[in-house]
């Protein structure tokens, strides 16, 4: 294993794990309407709270999976046998809509918890808001797919953990450059 042998195990990872980062981001867009715990609350304490939509999880979900699904039409034409690593275009699929809906999935644990915590609504809770996201998204597709995330993300002697501590510092920069940039676009009302 040498440097670059690592720096295309990050690359590769950061690629196929692409499905699970859009759809926070696209549920700002398509997010409004109908919240998901449809206004209730327990103990005096919202279950998840307005910014968690219907029209936010299915349209960020769609959008991850669409985006997933042009991934590996670019990746057939250059690696028509692996798709760079979703294998097949089935289990594609099926890793895609996991790593997607798994991150909304995830998002929405956030804030549960955050809500218990009495948290309020857009409130910072930080490694929460940063990773519940990534936690979902391996959660799901662990569940269904673990040999493809070990081998992908974890195994230790062929380097695959690099792909995950890369996904894990991404992740931190990535979240603070959007947030900055949805409340400049008046996307968000604050800028975290
Ligand atoms: N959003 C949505 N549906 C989702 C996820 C997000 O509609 N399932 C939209 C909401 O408009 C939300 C915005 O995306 O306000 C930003 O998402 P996020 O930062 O996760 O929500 P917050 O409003 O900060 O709420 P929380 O404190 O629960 O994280
Ligand atoms: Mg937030």
């Amino acid at each position: 294993m040498d440097v670059l042998d690592v720096v295309v195990i990050m690359i590769a990872g950061l690629w196929l794990f692409l499905p699970a980062m859009l759809p926070n981001s696209a549920a700002v867009v398509f997010g409004g309407g109908t919240p998901v715990d449809l206004g209730k609350s327990i103990n005096g304490k919202r279950i998840l709270g307005d910014g968690k939509t219907w029209r936010g999880f299915f349209g960020g979900g769609l959008a991850g999976v669409v985006l997933g699904l042009i991934l590996m039409a670019i990746a057939y034409v250059f690696d028509p046998d692996s798709l760079f690593g979703y294998m097949s275009f089935r289990k594609g699929i099926c890793i895609i809509v996991c790593l997607s809906f798994g991150s909304l999935l995830g998002d929405m644990l956030g804030s549960f918890i955050k809500r218990r915590l009495n948290i309020e609504r857009g409130k910072k809770a930080p490694v929460l808001d940063q990773y519940d996201f990534l936690i979902g998204a391996f959660l799901l597709t662990s569940l269904f797919y673990p040999h493809w995330v070990y081998d992908t993300y974890i195994e230790i002697p062929g380097g695959h953990i690099f792909a995950l501590i890369f996904l894990l510092i991404i992740t931190l920069l990535l979240h603070r450059a959007m947030n900055i940039i949805g409340y400049k676009a008046g996307l968000k009302d604050v800028p975290w």
